[in-house]
């Protein structure tokens, strides 16, 4: 029987939450997988060091490359030397409150940095697949439920980024018949989350809270409400919009919000704690302009891929908190983090 060649994807933001998830996925399909990682004067590859391969072994599937999305030349560089059959782009400056404190770096790497990879495929004149990672964030303002045809009014320099490279994306689409997808994910979440991002930073805090180890925790805006999925999920449906003959543009969402406030219940009752003793209100987490209330409607990615999500919910704050205690009992027992983060 005649094996299919190996295929061979690219993934800037590897060492992110969602590039980590989608490096597992593709190595577990055959795939080889090229990271692209940016210098940094400490390590920044926690996220990955369970599926890493030192450059010695034989017939290793994970490379990492030192590509930063702001180096154009560099990416036409790499996509020349690899040759990809798929390219996932999920870099970038991700922090929604910190685009108001940065908002001139975050559109030159969320925003520009998704056209520069655009040219640097067309440039190296590489036939590739392209994924950009869209955001619910560029719905902003509008009111839910939002889906692929709801029009954008975002609310942070971040969405406005995420918009230019939304419509980069459908440009090199139209121009150029690049097989050029986004999936416009809304809010997905998991043990390997940023701590700064208000789930993992309420579940750590009830992990540490239960351990006597923080007696507070500062929010802000407890009122936002947020469509939450379980992030392994979401990696699958960028996965699935790349195998698609047509390219198109896909919501990935749950249909269901809470509010953060509602996330804090759970949590600290997943812990037997009561939220209401500990969390305490801080205005400077609070964004110039605020976004109220997202909730997706992902019944074309339904219908078109197949997709549907698995985890919701109580069940979400439940695996990220039961992984917070594991990891902190794992510190304070000296054995260092779970390999699986
Ligand atoms: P994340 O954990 O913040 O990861 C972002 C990745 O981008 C990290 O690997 C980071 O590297 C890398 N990066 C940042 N600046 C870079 C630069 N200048 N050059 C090269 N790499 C750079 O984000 P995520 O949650 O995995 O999200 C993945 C993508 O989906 C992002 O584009 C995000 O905006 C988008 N998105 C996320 C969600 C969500 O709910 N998670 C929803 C919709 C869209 P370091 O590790 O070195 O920092
Ligand atoms: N981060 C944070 N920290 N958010 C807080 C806090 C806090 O202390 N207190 C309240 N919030 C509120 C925010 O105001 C926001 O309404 C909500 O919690 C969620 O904030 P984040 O977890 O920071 O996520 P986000 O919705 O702003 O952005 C995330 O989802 C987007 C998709 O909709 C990020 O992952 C983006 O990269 C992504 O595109």
């Amino acid at each position: 029987m005649s094996q299919l060649p190996r295929k061979t994807a690219v993934i800037t933001g590897i060492t992110g939450q969602d590039g980590s998830y989608l490096a597992e996925l593709l190595l577990e399909k055959g795939y080889e997988v090229h990271g692209l990682i940016r210098r940094s004067s400490s390590f920044n590859t926690e996220r990955i060091d369970h599926i890493y391969e030192d450059p010695q072994t034989v017939g290793r599937r994970l490379k990492l490359h030192y590509v930063d999305l702001s180096d154009g030349v560099a990416l036409v560089n790499l996509l020349r030397e690899v040759q990809p059959d798929e390219v996932y782009n999920l870099a970038a400056q991700s922090h929604v409150r910190v685009s108001f404190e940065m908002p001139l770096y975050t559109g030159d790497v969320t925003g520009l940095g998704s056209l520069r990879l655009l040219e640097a495929i067309r440039a190296s004149d590489v036939r590739t697949k392209v994924y950009q990672a869209s955001s619910s964030e560029m719905f902003g303002a509008t009111p839910p439920p939002q889906n692929e045809k709801t029009p954008f009014h975002p609310r942070s320099p971040y969405g406005c980024a995420k918009v230019f490279g939304y419509w980069a994306t459908v440009n090199y689409r139209e121009a150029y018949g690049m097989h050029a997808v986004n999936g416009i994910l809304f809010n997905h979440e998991s043990p390997r989350r940023g701590e700064t991002f208000v789930t993992r930073k309420i579940t750590r805090a009830v992990a540490r809270i239960q351990a006597g180890l923080q007696d507070r925790l500062y929010l802000g805006n407890l009122e936002a409400r947020r469509d939450w999925g379980y992030a392994p999920e979401y990696v699958e449906a960028m996965w699935r919009m790349l195998q698609t003959d047509t390219p198109d543009d896909y919501v990935v969402a749950t249909g269901e919000a809470h509010t953060v406030r509602e996330f804090c219940e759970v949590a600290f009752d997943a812990a037997g704690l009561d939220w209401s003793e500990y969390v305490r209100y801080d205005p400077s987490y609070d964004r110039p302009s605020e976004v109220d209330a997202l909730i997706g409607d992902a019944s074309k990615a339904s219908e078109q891929l197949g997709w549907t999500p698995q985890a919701k919910f109580a069940e979400l704050a439940r695996i990220m908190v039961a992984a917070d205690i594991e990891q902190l009992e794992n510190q304070v027992a000296g054995v260092g983090v779970r390999v699986d983060r």
